[in-house]
């Protein structure tokens, strides 16, 4: 992937009006709120800010956990995954990230299933 997806995109305002949509899709549905009881949302947005951003390959290190260890106690199913990848795919969509922008980064997340869901 090159820069161009981070500056396509719109740079570190842009991403964070995805992940704060994202985060607000999330948190407003049911069957995901349980997993997001007593955190420190501040910190996990900031934290998902940084992860879009590398992986849009913009100029963001992410200093978080590997993804593996940050879900290993969470006991997430694939239907779980597949709930919060549509709600990164929306927001993405209607923040204004075209297709595919949209394809690049939703085919980056799609390779992280396995060690999200602990497989
Ligand atoms: C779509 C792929 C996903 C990505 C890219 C992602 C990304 C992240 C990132 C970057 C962190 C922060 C790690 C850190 O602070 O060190 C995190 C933590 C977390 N994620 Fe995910 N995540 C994904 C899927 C999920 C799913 C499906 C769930 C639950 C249904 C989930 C629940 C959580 C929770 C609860 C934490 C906080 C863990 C803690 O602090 O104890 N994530 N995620």
């Amino acid at each position: 992937m090159s820069e161009s997806i981070y500056r396509q995109i719109g740079g570190r305002e842009a991403v964070k009006r995805v992940v704060n949509d994202f985060y607000d899709r999330v948190l407003s549905d049911e069957q995901l709120v349980g997993f997001f009881e007593g955190l420190e949302m501040e910190e996990l947005r900031a934290h998902q800010v940084q992860f879009i951003s590398s992986v849009a390959d913009g100029p963001v290190e992410y200093t978080g956990d590997d993804m593996r260890e940050a879900h290993a106690h969470l006991d997430i199913r694939e239907d779980d995954f597949d709930a919060v990848a549509t709600y990164l795919e929306r927001a993405l969509r209607e923040n204004g990230v075209g297709d595919d922008d949209v394809e690049a980064i939703m085919t980056e997340v799609a390779a992280l299933k396995a060690p999200v869901i602990g497989r």
